[in-house]
């Protein structure tokens, strides 16, 4: 079966935003058909589409559904009024990946640089979106050509979360170099952590992964050091939602635990991630925000409730792995081995639209 995109427009400006909806995976496949910035919203935040840079590209898409039914006669700078509203409303819908704020503003500026009518605008902002996208695309294929020669031949990585076509446009961040070291014919085994508590791992890593045909097992998140321990890993990939200058790099909750690990072992820990991941504007990972989500995606387990009176839960979303346990971040211009200020500062030195620059 050929896996639909993750993201894609339908149509003219007056088109639809098509997502998977992920939050019924691997049950059932089914095609979210949006037409306004608050399905995107919702979308977003329920985590029907997820991963850093596919929010960002739904994000885009959402700005051009603000104007998706005006009248062909909307003043231009009514039509500016509600684009800025879109880009304001979308901007709060998760705070941890950069992603989502990088592609709005690129939506706003793109808006604002506009001269011409608003029935014209529609169509400028329908392209920046579909720029992205398109530019999210080649970036996941630069990571994996770049990432691919990491990948041990006839041994096994482990990966957390979901950073995989699901999560982008493309063929993933830190799955990209896996399916391409498949292409090649690489033989190896992934390791999937289910990624309590939503699962993106076991629900979405092992779907993706078994139908491009990579040997797929899941393990519980505490199985890792158990794996490790056995010699059974020979590297770990994982994808990225904010890098700080510094190198310190948010991504799902549990993957500090399994850099710290990984650096124990001796095993490389591998970040893989598009230029518009990297947020020169935060100092340290220390800054980056981490998302707080419902109490009840910890305590409703497969339909029943374990929650008793008087317990409080906490559930971050995220967590800061320290640049220091990172062998090497992978960006679609090539690698940053031991990142740290200076190298990511002068690796970055020369990209254009950089968060911060
Ligand atoms: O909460 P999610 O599912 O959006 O979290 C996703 C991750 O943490 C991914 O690893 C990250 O966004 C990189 S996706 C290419």
């Amino acid at each position: 079966m050929k896996i639909p995109e993750t993201i894609q427009w339908a149509g003219g400006t007056h088109g639809t935003v098509e997502l998977i909806d992920q939050r019924q995976l691997p049950a059932q496949l089914q095609i979210l058909h949006c037409k306004t910035p608050a399905q995107i919203y919702e979308a977003i935040q329920t985590l029907a589409v997820r991963g850093a840079p596919a929010i960002g590209v739904a994000a885009a898409f959402g700005v051009c559904l603000a104007l998706r039914e005006t009248s062909n006669d909307l003043p231009l700078a009514a039509a500016l009024e509600k684009v800025s509203d879109a880009v304001g409303y979308l901007n709060a819908s998760r705070p941890t990946a950069v992603n989502l704020s990088w592609a709005l503003k690129r939506m706003q500026a793109a808006a604002r640089a506009f001269s011409g009518s608003a029935e014209q605008l529609k169509q400028r902002l329908l392209n920046e979106a579909q720029a992205i996208l398109d530019e999210d695309r080649q970036m996941c294929e630069a990571i994996g050509h770049w990432g691919e020669p990491l990948v041990p031949d006839g041994g096994a990585v482990l990966t957390h979360c979901n950073a995989g076509a699901l999560a982008t446009a493309g063929i993933g961040t830190a799955l990209a170099p896996l399916y391409i070291a498949h292409q090649k014919g690489k033989q190896f085994i992934v390791y999937a952590d289910e990624t309590r508590p939503l699962l993106q791992g076991a629900r979405l890593t092992a779907w993706e992964l078994t139908h491009a045909g990579i040997k797929t097992v899941i393990v519980c998140d505490n199985m890792a050091a158990r794996l490790m321990q056995q010699g059974r890993i020979q590297a770990v990939f994982v994808g990225a939602d904010r890098i700080a200058a510094n190198g310190d790099t948010a991504n799902k909750i549990g993957t500090l635990g399994l850099s710290i690990l990984a650096k124990h072992y001796n095993i490389p820990f591998y970040v893989a991630a598009p230029s518009s991941t990297v947020d020169l504007s935060l100092d340290s990972g220390l800054q980056i925000p981490i998302e707080e989500r419902k109490a009840t995606e910890i305590t409703d387990i497969l339909g029943s409730g374990v929650e008793m009176p008087g317990v409080s839960v906490y559930n971050p979303a995220f967590d800061v792995t320290d640049a220091e346990n990172i062998t090497a971040i992978i960006l679609e211009k090539g690698i940053i081995r031991q990142p740290d200020r200076q190298k990511v500062a002068h690796f970055l030195k020369d990209t254009k639209g950089q968060n911060g620059q």
